[in-house]
């Protein structure tokens, strides 16, 4: 997963979605912003399901609001400082007034703690991903008082998974699989996510039933270590492979999806199910990391590169076709030119579709927060500028050498205007494709096959020649 995907935007439809029931919350109005990964992004949407489902209508402004959740992300440095910003603007803008509520959610609430009351003075209520199932009573509360539940109520037995609002369209996220038991030594997922554990697999397909039977075509299945699903206890009852296949049966799902994947989570049925299933998209996302074994040992990641490229071999030889995407992390303590030359020849072996490359933030209460070798920023920095180019170079060359090929995307939006249809490949990059006059006009949810007539740096553009 990546949290590159972060939207720091308002997803949610506004208008007035049917609810349930009344409550306390009846036409109340929320506003909700959220940083962070798509795990974050979708427990927005159950947050916004909780809160529709007792009557509130979602806005798209803070200042009309009388409920506003920041949900964060503490990921990096820089994630908090975007979050404590936004919060600064947000308490500004605030309506005031009994019954209105400002509340931090999320990783960084969940890491700070009453912290955040010092920072932002006129915050209500914090609460931490694990008390997402808990918002209603806790918003009622702190409508009266003030309150942190940053809950340091792991392991939590289940998974929260109360109903979601997402904003209507053809893709949609469900998450699967939630924490993390790596301790990866930079990271505080562990820390506000908690331990690792998985959604019962019935649960999922029933939600997954009704997703395509309300019109969407394709589910990314979410997790931290999406891939470990099913691994710890024995309440999901299937392993990660299992559940692609039995969602891979359900009718009227075109397309899966699924991230983030854990090299050390890997399996040889999971790279069979990507081969033989049709549903199962042929793309990869496994972060390295590194490319040198001495970093990635002082990281904790528990594989090697070599680990890590008999996975890559075995995955091109079954799935030829499959895209390949990764993390990587410049700047970690310790890291000489010549680990980081090892990331950069990492790069060019694997031919990497894209990277999302980081500069090292130490993290409070990690392990590697206390070392002291973090090299200068300004290396780091001259470092991430190289390895960027160079994964932007090599994402070209595969774009241009796709030009004169054919793709079949699925369909998310359609401007009749311009006569394009956008959609994405399998693999997973985006096409603008021009739909000629006397064709018909497509629909999002719709598969199309397209020619390909230039590839740059951000995508792809294309003329579309049929319906699929
Ligand atoms: N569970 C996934 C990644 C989740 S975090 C995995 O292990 O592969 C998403 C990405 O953020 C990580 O892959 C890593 O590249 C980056 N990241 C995490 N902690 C970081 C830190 N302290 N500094 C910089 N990047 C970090
Ligand atoms: Fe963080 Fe490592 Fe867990 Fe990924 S595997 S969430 S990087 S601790
Ligand atoms: Fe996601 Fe950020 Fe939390 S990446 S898991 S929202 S720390």
């Amino acid at each position: 997963m990546s949290d590159s995907a972060a939207t720091g935007e308002d997803r949610f439809p506004t208008g007035n979605p049917p609810h349930t029931r009344g409550s306390a919350f009846e036409g109340k109005t929320f506003y909700i912003k959220t940083f962070g990964c798509q795990m974050n992004v979708h427990d927005s949407e159950r947050m916004a399901g909780l809160l529709t489902a007792e009557g509130g209508n979602p806005v798209s402004e803070p200042a009309a609001a009388d409920i506003i959740l920041v949900n964060t992300c503490t990921i990096r440095d820089k994630a908090d400082q975007k979050a404590l910003s936004d919060l600064g603007r947000i308490r500004q803008v605030r309506k005031e007034g009994p019954g209105t509520i400002l509340a931090v959610t999320g990783c960084m609430a969940q890491r700070e703690g009453e912290e955040i009351f010092r920072l932002v003075p006129d915050v209500d209520l914090i609460l931490g991903p694990s008390q997402i199932r808990n918002l209603i009573p806790l918003l009622d509360a702190a409508s009266t008082s003030r309150a942190c539940v940053d809950g340091t109520l792991w392991p939590v037995p289940e998974m929260t998974t109360p109903p979601a609002i997402r904003p209507p369209g053809v893709t949609a996220f469900v998450t699967v699989q939630e924490g993390c038991d790596k301790a990866c030594a930079y990271c505080v997922v562990p820390a506000t996510r908690g331990a690792e554990r998985s959604r019962p697999v019935t649960d999922i397909v029933r939600e997954v039933e009704n997703l395509v039977s309300s019109g969407f075509r394709e589910i990314t299945l979410l997790g931290q270590n999406v891939n470990g699903y099913g691994q710890k206890g024995d309440t999901a009852g299937a392993s990660f492979p299992e559940l692609l296949q039995r969602l891979s049966d359900i009718p009227g799902l075109l397309r899966l999806r699924f991230t983030t994947s854990h090299p050390m989570d890997m399996s040889e049925d999971l790279i069979d199910v990507m081969a033989t299933s049709s549903r199962v998209m042929p793309h990869l996302h496994l972060p390295v990391q590194s490319g040198s074994d001495r970093m990635l040992e002082r990281m904790q990641r528990g594989y090697s590169l070599d680990d890590y490229r008999r996975w890559i071999e075995k995955l091109r030889k079954k799935v030829p076709e499959a895209a390949l995407t990764t993390d990587l992390i410049v700047g970690f303590c310790g890291e000489t030119e010549e680990d980081f030359e090892k990331t950069l020849a990492a790069v060019e072996e694997f031919r990497f579709d894209g990277a999302f490359a980081f500069i090292y933030s130490p993290r409070p209460s990690t392990p590697a927060h206390s070392w002291e070798d973090v090299p200068p920023r300004e290396m780091s920095v001259e470092r991430l500028e190289r390895l960027q180019k160079k994964v932007e170079q090599q994402a070209m060359e595969r774009n241009q050498s796709l030009v004169g090929s054919r793709v079949e995307i699925l369909t998310e939006k359609w401007d009749p205007e311009t006569r394009t249809a956008v959609g994405r490949t399998p693999q997973f990059q985006t096409v603008r494709a021009l739909v000629a006059p006397e064709r018909p006009d497509p629909s999002p949810g719709d598969l199309l096959w397209v020619t390909i007539t230039q590839g740059a740096r951000a995508g792809l553009k294309g003329n579309a020649v049929s319906h699929a």
